[in-house]
This record gives structure tokens, C-alpha cells and sequence, in this order.
């Protein structure tokens, strides 16, 4: 049986030592394409000032992690990562939305996004809807451009993002994380489910539309969904762990929101410690599913893995 312990050590201790130079690297140079792909995407047609605040809130220097996950997961199959390049756009799109709806003052309420004045605080709360809205419509635009992709992966990528976006994921995720009940004794498994759909649901779809682009097989596709899904939490432990001991500087965004706010998070649940050790659990899922995908190259996302989990930012 799987030794979660040992495994998730010689993981790490593996990572620790080639990760650097190899995967930054390789990291800084799909981002560039990536950034460059999206002002592509983003020179304004009519209604100039719409292109303006939608770009405002795309071309300023996000992670672009989901993006990477589509590009990586389609390398880690051994393909050309360049015919997933307008899918990991259109994911990268649908999350700058999610985030400039996010920070509006009915929902979280934040002035500040990725180092600057949040969209809404910019230019505006009817601007700030109305871009968010044009950036999801903007991404399925681009996703069901007639040729995109052969046709049956392209319509397996659309139902993807159609799919972990709207109410059966994002949205819906965001609605219990602003008025679900908690019920005292079921915390963890209601705040579990909040993470998985408003966070973990993108980075999954992210995640399978590199494997439908690339090629994966069914056992493949089933072991890169539990890296996802184990990957989303851990991804969102962290968010809340950094949203308590972050700082504007570090983060780019309003720290203590949760607090301020009395979001039912992992740490406002069990503390700082054991939420950090939950996202290493998670971290451990992730890499053990990734073992068990038999796929070759898997390398680089181990090493993603462990960055969004030991991100400061
Ligand atoms: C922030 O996502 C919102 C969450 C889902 C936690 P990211 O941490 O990926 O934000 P950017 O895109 O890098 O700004
Ligand atoms: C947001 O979670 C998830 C989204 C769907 C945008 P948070 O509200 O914790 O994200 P931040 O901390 O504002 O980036
Ligand atoms: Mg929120
Ligand atoms: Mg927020
Ligand atoms: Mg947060």
C-alpha cells in the first residue's frame, strides 16, 4: 500500500533539489507565451472602454496557474502544448472574471487585485460587471471557434469549462461560500465542498482539458482528475492560510478579508498549523495520483504541484 509519509518525503526531497532552475524556467517561458497570447486576444473592438477594463484585469501579471496546468498536463502527455494555448486563455479569462465579480463590493468587497486598484475600483461597479461578464462569454467565443480543435476534443474542452464555471461549479461555489449554512458538526466537509466548487473546479477543468487535448487515455484521465482535485484544496488552504498571514505587498490583495468577513475557511476552522498540514496532505494526493497516471513525464507537474502549495504569493 501506498506510504503516504515516505513517498510525499522522497517527493519533495526530489523536488527540493531540481526544481529550481529546470522548472522555473520552464514556468517563465509558457507564462510569456501565455501573457503574449492574451493581449493578442485582448485589442479592443467596439466599445473601447469594455476592452480597456477587461484587459485592466487580464494583463496584470496573475500566476496564470490554471493556464499552466493546461499547457503542462498537455506536455506531461507528450504533445505540443501550442494547440491548447486558446483553452488555456479562454480558463484564464473565466478566472479574471470570477476574480473582478469576486471583489465587488456585494461579494468580498476588496479594492485591490494583483498589486492594483481592484476593476470595480478603477473604473467602476457597472464597468467592472459588465467586463466580467464580456470576459466569460469572450472565453467560450474563443472555445468554440469553428476548427479550434478537432471537433469531438473541442466539444469535450467547451462542456469542460462550461461545466466547472457556471452553476454546477465556480458560480455555485462562490454562492454557498457567501450565504451556506455550516452546520457545527460537518464544518470540514462544507467548507471541502465550497473549495472544490468556486476554486478546485477550474483548476480540474484546466487539468483535463490538457489531457483531452493531449491525447490521455481513460486510466490517465482518472488519476489526472485526482491530482486535480487533491491539487484544488490544497490550492485553496493555502489561499486562506496567506489571506491570514499575508500582507498587501505579498499579496496583491486585501489580507484578513476572511476574517473581516467571517468566511467559514480551513484555518478559521482547525488553525494555521493543522490547515497547513491538511494542504500537505492534499499535496501528497496529488503526487500520489500523478504516480499512478503512467504517464512519463511527470515531473513538472509534481513540481507545480509543490509550488502552489508552498507559494508566499
Ligand atoms: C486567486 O487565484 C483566487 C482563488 C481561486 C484562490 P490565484 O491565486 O490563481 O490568483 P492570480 O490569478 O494569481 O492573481
Ligand atoms: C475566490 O476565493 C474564488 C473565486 C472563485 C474567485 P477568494 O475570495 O478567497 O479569492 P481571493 O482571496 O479574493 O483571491
Ligand atoms: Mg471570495
Ligand atoms: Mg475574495
Ligand atoms: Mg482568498
Amino acid at each position: 500500500m501506498y506510504n503516504e509519509t515516505a513517498t510525499q518525503a522522497q517527493l519533495l526531497n526530489k523536488h527540493i533539489m531540481n526544481e529550481t532552475l529546470t522548472f522555473r524556467s520552464q514556468i517563465q517561458s509558457l507564462q510569456t507565451r501565455v501573457d503574449a497570447a492574451l493581449q493578442a486576444y485582448l485589442q479592443p473592438r467596439v466599445a473601447p472602454q469594455l476592452w480597456e477594463a477587461m484587459a485592466y484585469s487580464v494583463l496584470n501579471g496573475g500566476k496564470r496557474i490554471r493556464p499552466l496546468l493546461v499547457l503542462l498536463t498537455c506536455e506531461a502527455l507528450g504533445q505540443d502544448a501550442q494547440p491548447a494555448l486558446p483553452a488555456a486563455c479562454a480558463l484564464e479569462l473565466i478566472h479574471s472574471y470570477s476574480l473582478i465579480h469576486d471583489d465587488l463590493p456585494a461579494l468580498d468587497n476588496d479594492d485591490w487585485r494583483r498589486g492594483q486598484p481592484s476593476n470595480h475600483a478603477r473604473f467602476g461597479e457597472a464597468l467592472a460587471i459588465l467586463s466580467g461578464d464580456a470576459l466569460s462569454s469572450y472565453a467560450f467565443e474563443i472555445l468554440s471557434l469553428p476548427g479550434l480543435l478537432p471537433a469531438e476534443t473541442q466539444l469535450q474542452v467547451l462542456h469542460e469549462i462550461a461545466l466547472a464555471s457556471g452553476p454546477s461549479g465556480m458560480c455555485a461555489g462562490q454562492v454557498l461560500d457567501m450565504f451556506g449554512e455550516i452546520a457545527e458538526s460537518e464544518k470540514l466537509q462544507a467548507i471541502a465542498q465550497i473549495y472544490q466548487l468556486k476554486t478546485g473546479r477550474l483548476i480540474r477543468a484546466a487539468v483535463r482539458c490538457g489531457a483531452w487535448i493531449g491525447g490521455a487515455n481513460e486510466s490517465q484521465m482518472v488519476a489526472l482528475t485526482r491530482y486535480a482535485e487533491a491539487l484544488g484544496l490544497a490550492f485553496q488552504i493555502q489561499d486562506d492560510i496567506l489571506d491570514l498571514t499575508g500582507s498587501l505587498d505579498t499579496l496583491g490583495k486585501t489580507p484578513q478579508k476572511d476574517l473581516q468577513q467571517a468566511k467559514r475557511t480551513w484555518p478559521w476552522a482547525v488553525g494555521l498549523d493543522a490547515a497547513s498540514q491538511q494542504a500537505r496532505q492534499y499535496l501528497a494526493e496529488a503526487l500520489e495520483a500523478l504516480q499512478t497516471a503512467q504517464i512519463k513525464e511527470t515531473q513538472t507537474l509534481e513540481a507545480m504541484a509543490l509550488y502552489l502549495v508552498e507559494r508566499q504569493a
